[in-house]
């Protein structure tokens, strides 16, 4: 049950008050002064206080600033008498949520207490989410294949460092989020998260961007503007894309690296930062170093932990379960409850190639949230370039030609042979003998082919189950 703290001397106010909360369904503790009602809050847990403004002894005004203290996220209300107005704004000013002043009608406190309730519930499930966040060391991140799982372990190893890190991956791999948990992780987790694009500033813009300027520094310049390094200041800045970053730029950027202090523009004073950078390019840095388009001093500064994130395509056990999670998220964000795809299309969406990697998934998920009107997501609804995938199958033709691109021969083999495996066991419901009649060879030969590909059969079976197959 809410418990409600009421501090009023008028014994009438008290029992008033006491009455139409307990009718309300709150617990109601009664104090006449403000110094009992701070000893009540040490000893007993409350969800909100009403409290007098106009108290014998400590006045009610003082009286929020003490609770405040002992309890920053406690919802005080004012009540104060017909006409003192000011006493109310002030009372707000120092950190109450709201206030009446008498008389008032029943319905409008009603109102009142369930809006700061609901306003201090919400401060506490952040904080909980916050914590959760930081507890697991994936945050925001799903991901069970080894591959990712040495991605978690880089994470934990630099995060409580300051050292640089440079994310490598292709687009839509999951760099940001990458970025995000090493600074959720790390002893900077309460200061700013910031990012900058680095392809993305116009050159005119850049110092100010980076370093801020004075009002009236250039034309325009009409007032002060904070630049990213210093808004990061004991937080974390993103470099992101800095594989398109300008030559100017990186001249720039290199400076504050290494002096960690800068000028803004039009002004005289030297501003220091304490900021650990995270940069991440969906680049080759290397080649661009040898090629000249990257300052290779620049590149050793940030090459000092590296982390690759690996395409989706790389770690093809993950997008069953990245399809959950993406249903769940398009559900909820459309107002549907689509609730499982057919096995037709889930093996359509593991053999894919995923050239735009997790972000490519998330947009088919939730596109077929959008298309389909039953409650499993089926092929049909599906962008085409899978469907045309499993067209022929199991022909050669089928497989799209993005697989055939840039691995080697062993590499481009074994990913066919492993759809081909995946696709039979998941049409035979997971069942090996079924899978094998399908291949056209023996148990024994699905039994080390499942071993070889480190194919989940248990998975596959819990999906067809699942989905009624
Ligand atoms: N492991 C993961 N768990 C949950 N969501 C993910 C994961 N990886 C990527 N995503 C989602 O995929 C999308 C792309 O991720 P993100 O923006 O981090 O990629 P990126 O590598 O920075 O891409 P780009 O190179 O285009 O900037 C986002 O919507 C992100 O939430
Ligand atoms: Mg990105």
């Amino acid at each position: 049950m809410l418990q409600i703290l009421v501090v009023d001397d008028d014994e009438q106010m008290q029992f008033f008050l006491r009455e139409a909360l307990l009718r309300q369904g709150y617990g109601v503790t009664v104090c006449s002064t403000a110094e009992d009602a701070l000893g009540s809050l040490c000893r007993g847990r409350f969800d909100l206080v009403l409290l007098d403004a106009r108290l014998p002894a400590m006045s009610g005004l003082v009286a929020v600033e003490s609770i405040l203290k002992t309890d920053p996220h406690m919802p005080i209300i004012v009540i104060t008498a017909h006409g003192s107005r000011d006493g109310a704004i002030e009372a707000i000013r120092r950190g109450a949520y709201d206030y009446f002043t008498k008389p008032f009608r029943l319905e409008e406190m009603e109102i009142v207490i369930r809006r700061a309730l609901e306003k201090r519930r919400l401060i506490e499930e952040i904080d909980r989410l916050r914590t959760d966040l930081a507890a697991t060391p994936r945050g925001r991140m799903i991901g069970k294949s080894p591959a990712m799982g040495e991605v978690f372990h880089l994470i934990e190893r630099a995060a409580p460092t300051d050292a640089t890190v440079l994310v490598l991956g292709e687009s839509g791999t999951g760099k940001e989020l990458v970025a995000e948990a090493v600074h959720q992780r790390s002893p900077r987790r309460d200061r700013p998260f910031i990012k900058l694009n680095c392809a993305a500033i116009p050159e005119a813009l850049l110092e100010s961007e980076l370093f801020g300027h004075e009002k009236g520094a250039f034309t325009g310049a009409l007032m002060r503007k904070t630049g990213k390094f210093e808004l990061a200041d004991g937080g974390t800045l993103l470099l992101d894309e800095i594989g398109d970053m300008s030559p100017t730029t990186q001249a720039k950027i290199l400076r504050v690296l290494q002096e960690r202090e800068f000028e803004r523009v039009g002004g005289t004073v030297t501003v220091r930062v304490d900021v650990r950078i995270i940069a991440s390019t969906n680049k080759d840095l290397g080649r661009a170093v040898a090629d000249g388009r990257f300052r290779d001093d620049l590149y050793f500064r940030l090459n000092v932990v590296t982390i690759d994130v690996p395409p989706l395509r790389d770690r093809r056990e993950e997008v069953p379960d990245f399809v959950q999670h993406f249903l769940a998220e398009a559900n909820a964000r459309l107002g549907r409850a689509v609730t499982r795809v057919s096995p037709d299309a889930m093996a359509a969406l593991v053999e894919y190639d995923w050239p735009g990697n997790v972000r490519e998934l998330r947009n088919a998920i939730e596109r077929a949230v959008v298309v389909c009107d039953a409650d499993v997501a089926t092929l049909a609804s599906l962008p085409p370039v899978l469907q045309a995938g499993v067209a022929g199958r199991p022909g050669l033709d089928a497989v799209p030609l993005g697989t055939l691109s840039t691995a080697s021969l062993d590499d481009r083999m074994a990913q066919l042979e492993r759809a081909f495996v995946m696709d039979a066991l998941t049409r035979a419901g997971g069942v090996q003998a079924g899978a094998a009649r399908l291949l056209g060879v023996t148990e024994r030969s699905v039994w080390h082919l499942v071993k070889k590909h480190k194919i989940e059969v248990e998975r596959i079976k819990e999906r067809a189950v699942l989905s009624g197959a």
